[in-house]
């Protein structure tokens, strides 16, 4: 199984260009399945958790075909990827397929909403929380669907007319239901409006990628999204937007090691909140005209409170990144989080570097050390892992992160990306 080894001490300088959104493909590779033309994405990050949904799709019929061309020589692998589910060939989505990866149970949109019902696997809890799926069944049924689950599978079926508009608070703010909701209701007979709605960037993607498909949203980016359904989507061509979260990571990596780095092809808009408690802990952040440039020279970390929060909160996706950047500030910091209630994990592997944190309930408290030491960790979930990565880079001597398997997630090309910016990063494979 693959490691990743780090020397920790270099400073980071260069580009580093920044990828499609993960969180933003997996949702509109799932829209694909709401027509039967063909939906072309580009900007399609090359990530583990992309080929298993491209197989989940595949299962049910959907045709897809990759264009490899790299967009920047040397660069950027993004892809091109075109889905075609002409004919969906399974409602099932079964229990093997939906269990390696939450996203996947959002099918149940599309797959109501086209063919009238859907079987999909419950996908169970996971590393970081329960994660139940109540609010997905509710929001349905608000829609008209029958919902009965049985045997460890939801099995739905949607009235013979058609899913109906309806207005449907959610108790909750769930960026998956508030996907699963959109799609379902773009194919309803009527207006559907959603209250309480994800506000997240990716939901925004999304319902550009659809209204593009024919669909009518108005409202994203706002808690109140108003869906007008129509007849039948076409196919469309549509450019995934960047990873914040991604962003986030690499300006938290320069602020922990160190350097000069122009983040390339994101927004800094995307992620406000983190950008301005980066800056507070000492780094200079600006604007590029296609991306970020940030800057720590010299100067110290400083310790910064945060509170994870549904956007424009501060992302849950990068509260370990920022404890990692933390453990080394000058002082006590207090991350809480409030979206999972078990998204501590990274806190002992952090711990084995020399952190000095503690827990109490929903928040970590961070006191600041001024040396962390190289040792053998853990990967335990996607963001913790590259927690320790941020760890590592300002760590005397040799970290080596075990379980790479949870990076390949969600970080295409971590190892080059930080390796061209001078940092000694390097995947072993034993
Ligand atoms: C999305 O997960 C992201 N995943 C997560 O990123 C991210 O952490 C999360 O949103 C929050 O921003 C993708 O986009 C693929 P939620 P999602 O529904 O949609 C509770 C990563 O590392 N809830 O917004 O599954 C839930 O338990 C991943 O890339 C219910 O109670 O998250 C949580 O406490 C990890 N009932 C809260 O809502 C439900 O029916 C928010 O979860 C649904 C959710």
């Amino acid at each position: 199984m693959d490691r990743i080894r780090i020397v920790g001490g270099n400073e980071l300088h260069g580009v580093i260009p920044i990828s499609g959104a993960k969180n933003a493909a997996l949702p509109l590779m799932i829209a694909s399945l709401l027509t039967d033309d063909t939906l072309t994405l580009e900007n399609v990050p090359h990530l583990a958790d992309v080929e298993q949904l491209i197989r989940i799709l595949g299962n049910h019929g959907a045709d897809i075909s990759v264009n490899g061309r790299r967009e920047r020589q040397g660069e950027s692998y993004a892809r091109t990827v075109h889905f075609t589910s002409r004919n969906i060939v399974s409602t099932t989505a079964p229990y093997e397929l939906v269990s390696k990866m939450r996203a996947s149970f959002w099918v149940i949109g599309p797959l109501l909403a086209r063919e009238g019902k859907a079987r999909v696997s419950l996908p169970g809890g996971c590393a970081i929380g329960t994660r139940p799926v109540d609010l997905f069944i509710e929001g349905l049924a608000a829609l008209g669907a029958n919902i009965e689950i049985d045997g460890g599978y939801v099995n739905a079926t949607a009235p013979a007319g058609g899913l109906i508009g309806a207005r449907y608070v959610f108790p909750k703010v769930s960026v998956g239901a508030t996907h699963v909701l959109m799609m379902a209701a773009t194919l309803a007979n009527g207006t559907t409006v959603l209250g309480n709605a994800a506000r997240e960037p990716e939901v925004v993607d999304l319902a550009k990628c659809l209204n593009a498909m024919g669909a009518k949203i108005s409202g994203q980016g706002t808690s109140t999204i108003t869906i007008e359904g129509v007849r039948s989507l076409s196919g469309a061509r549509h450019r995934v937007l960047p990873d914040r979260i991604e962003t986030g990571t690499y300006a938290m990596a320069v602020a922990m090691a160190g350097g000069d780095v122009i983040l390339e092809d994101t927004e800094a808009s995307l992620l406000d909140t983190a950008l301005e408690a980066i800056r507070r802990a000492g780094a200079e952040i600006s604007e590029t005209n296609n991306g970020i440039r940030i800057v720590r020279n010299g100067a110290g970390i400083k310790p910064v409170d945060i509170v994870t929060d549904p956007f424009p909160g501060f992302p849950t996706d990068l509260q370990a990144q920022f404890m990692g950047l933390m453990t080394r500030s000058s002082g006590v910091s207090h991350i809480t989080e409030t979206i999972f209630e078990n998204r501590f994990m990274h806190v002992q592997e952090l711990a084995r570097l020399g952190a000095k944190i503690s827990l109490s309930g929903q928040t970590a408290k961070v006191e600041g050390v001024s040396r962390l030491k190289g040792a053998p960790v853990m990967a335990t979930d996607l963001r913790a892992s590259v927690s320790l990565v941020i760890a590592g880079l300002a760590a005397e001597g040799e970290t080596m992160v075990s379980r790479v398997y949870h990076l390949d997630r969600g970080f295409e090309r971590l190892e080059e990306k930080l390796t061209r910016c001078g940092a000694h990063v390097e995947r072993v494979s034993d």
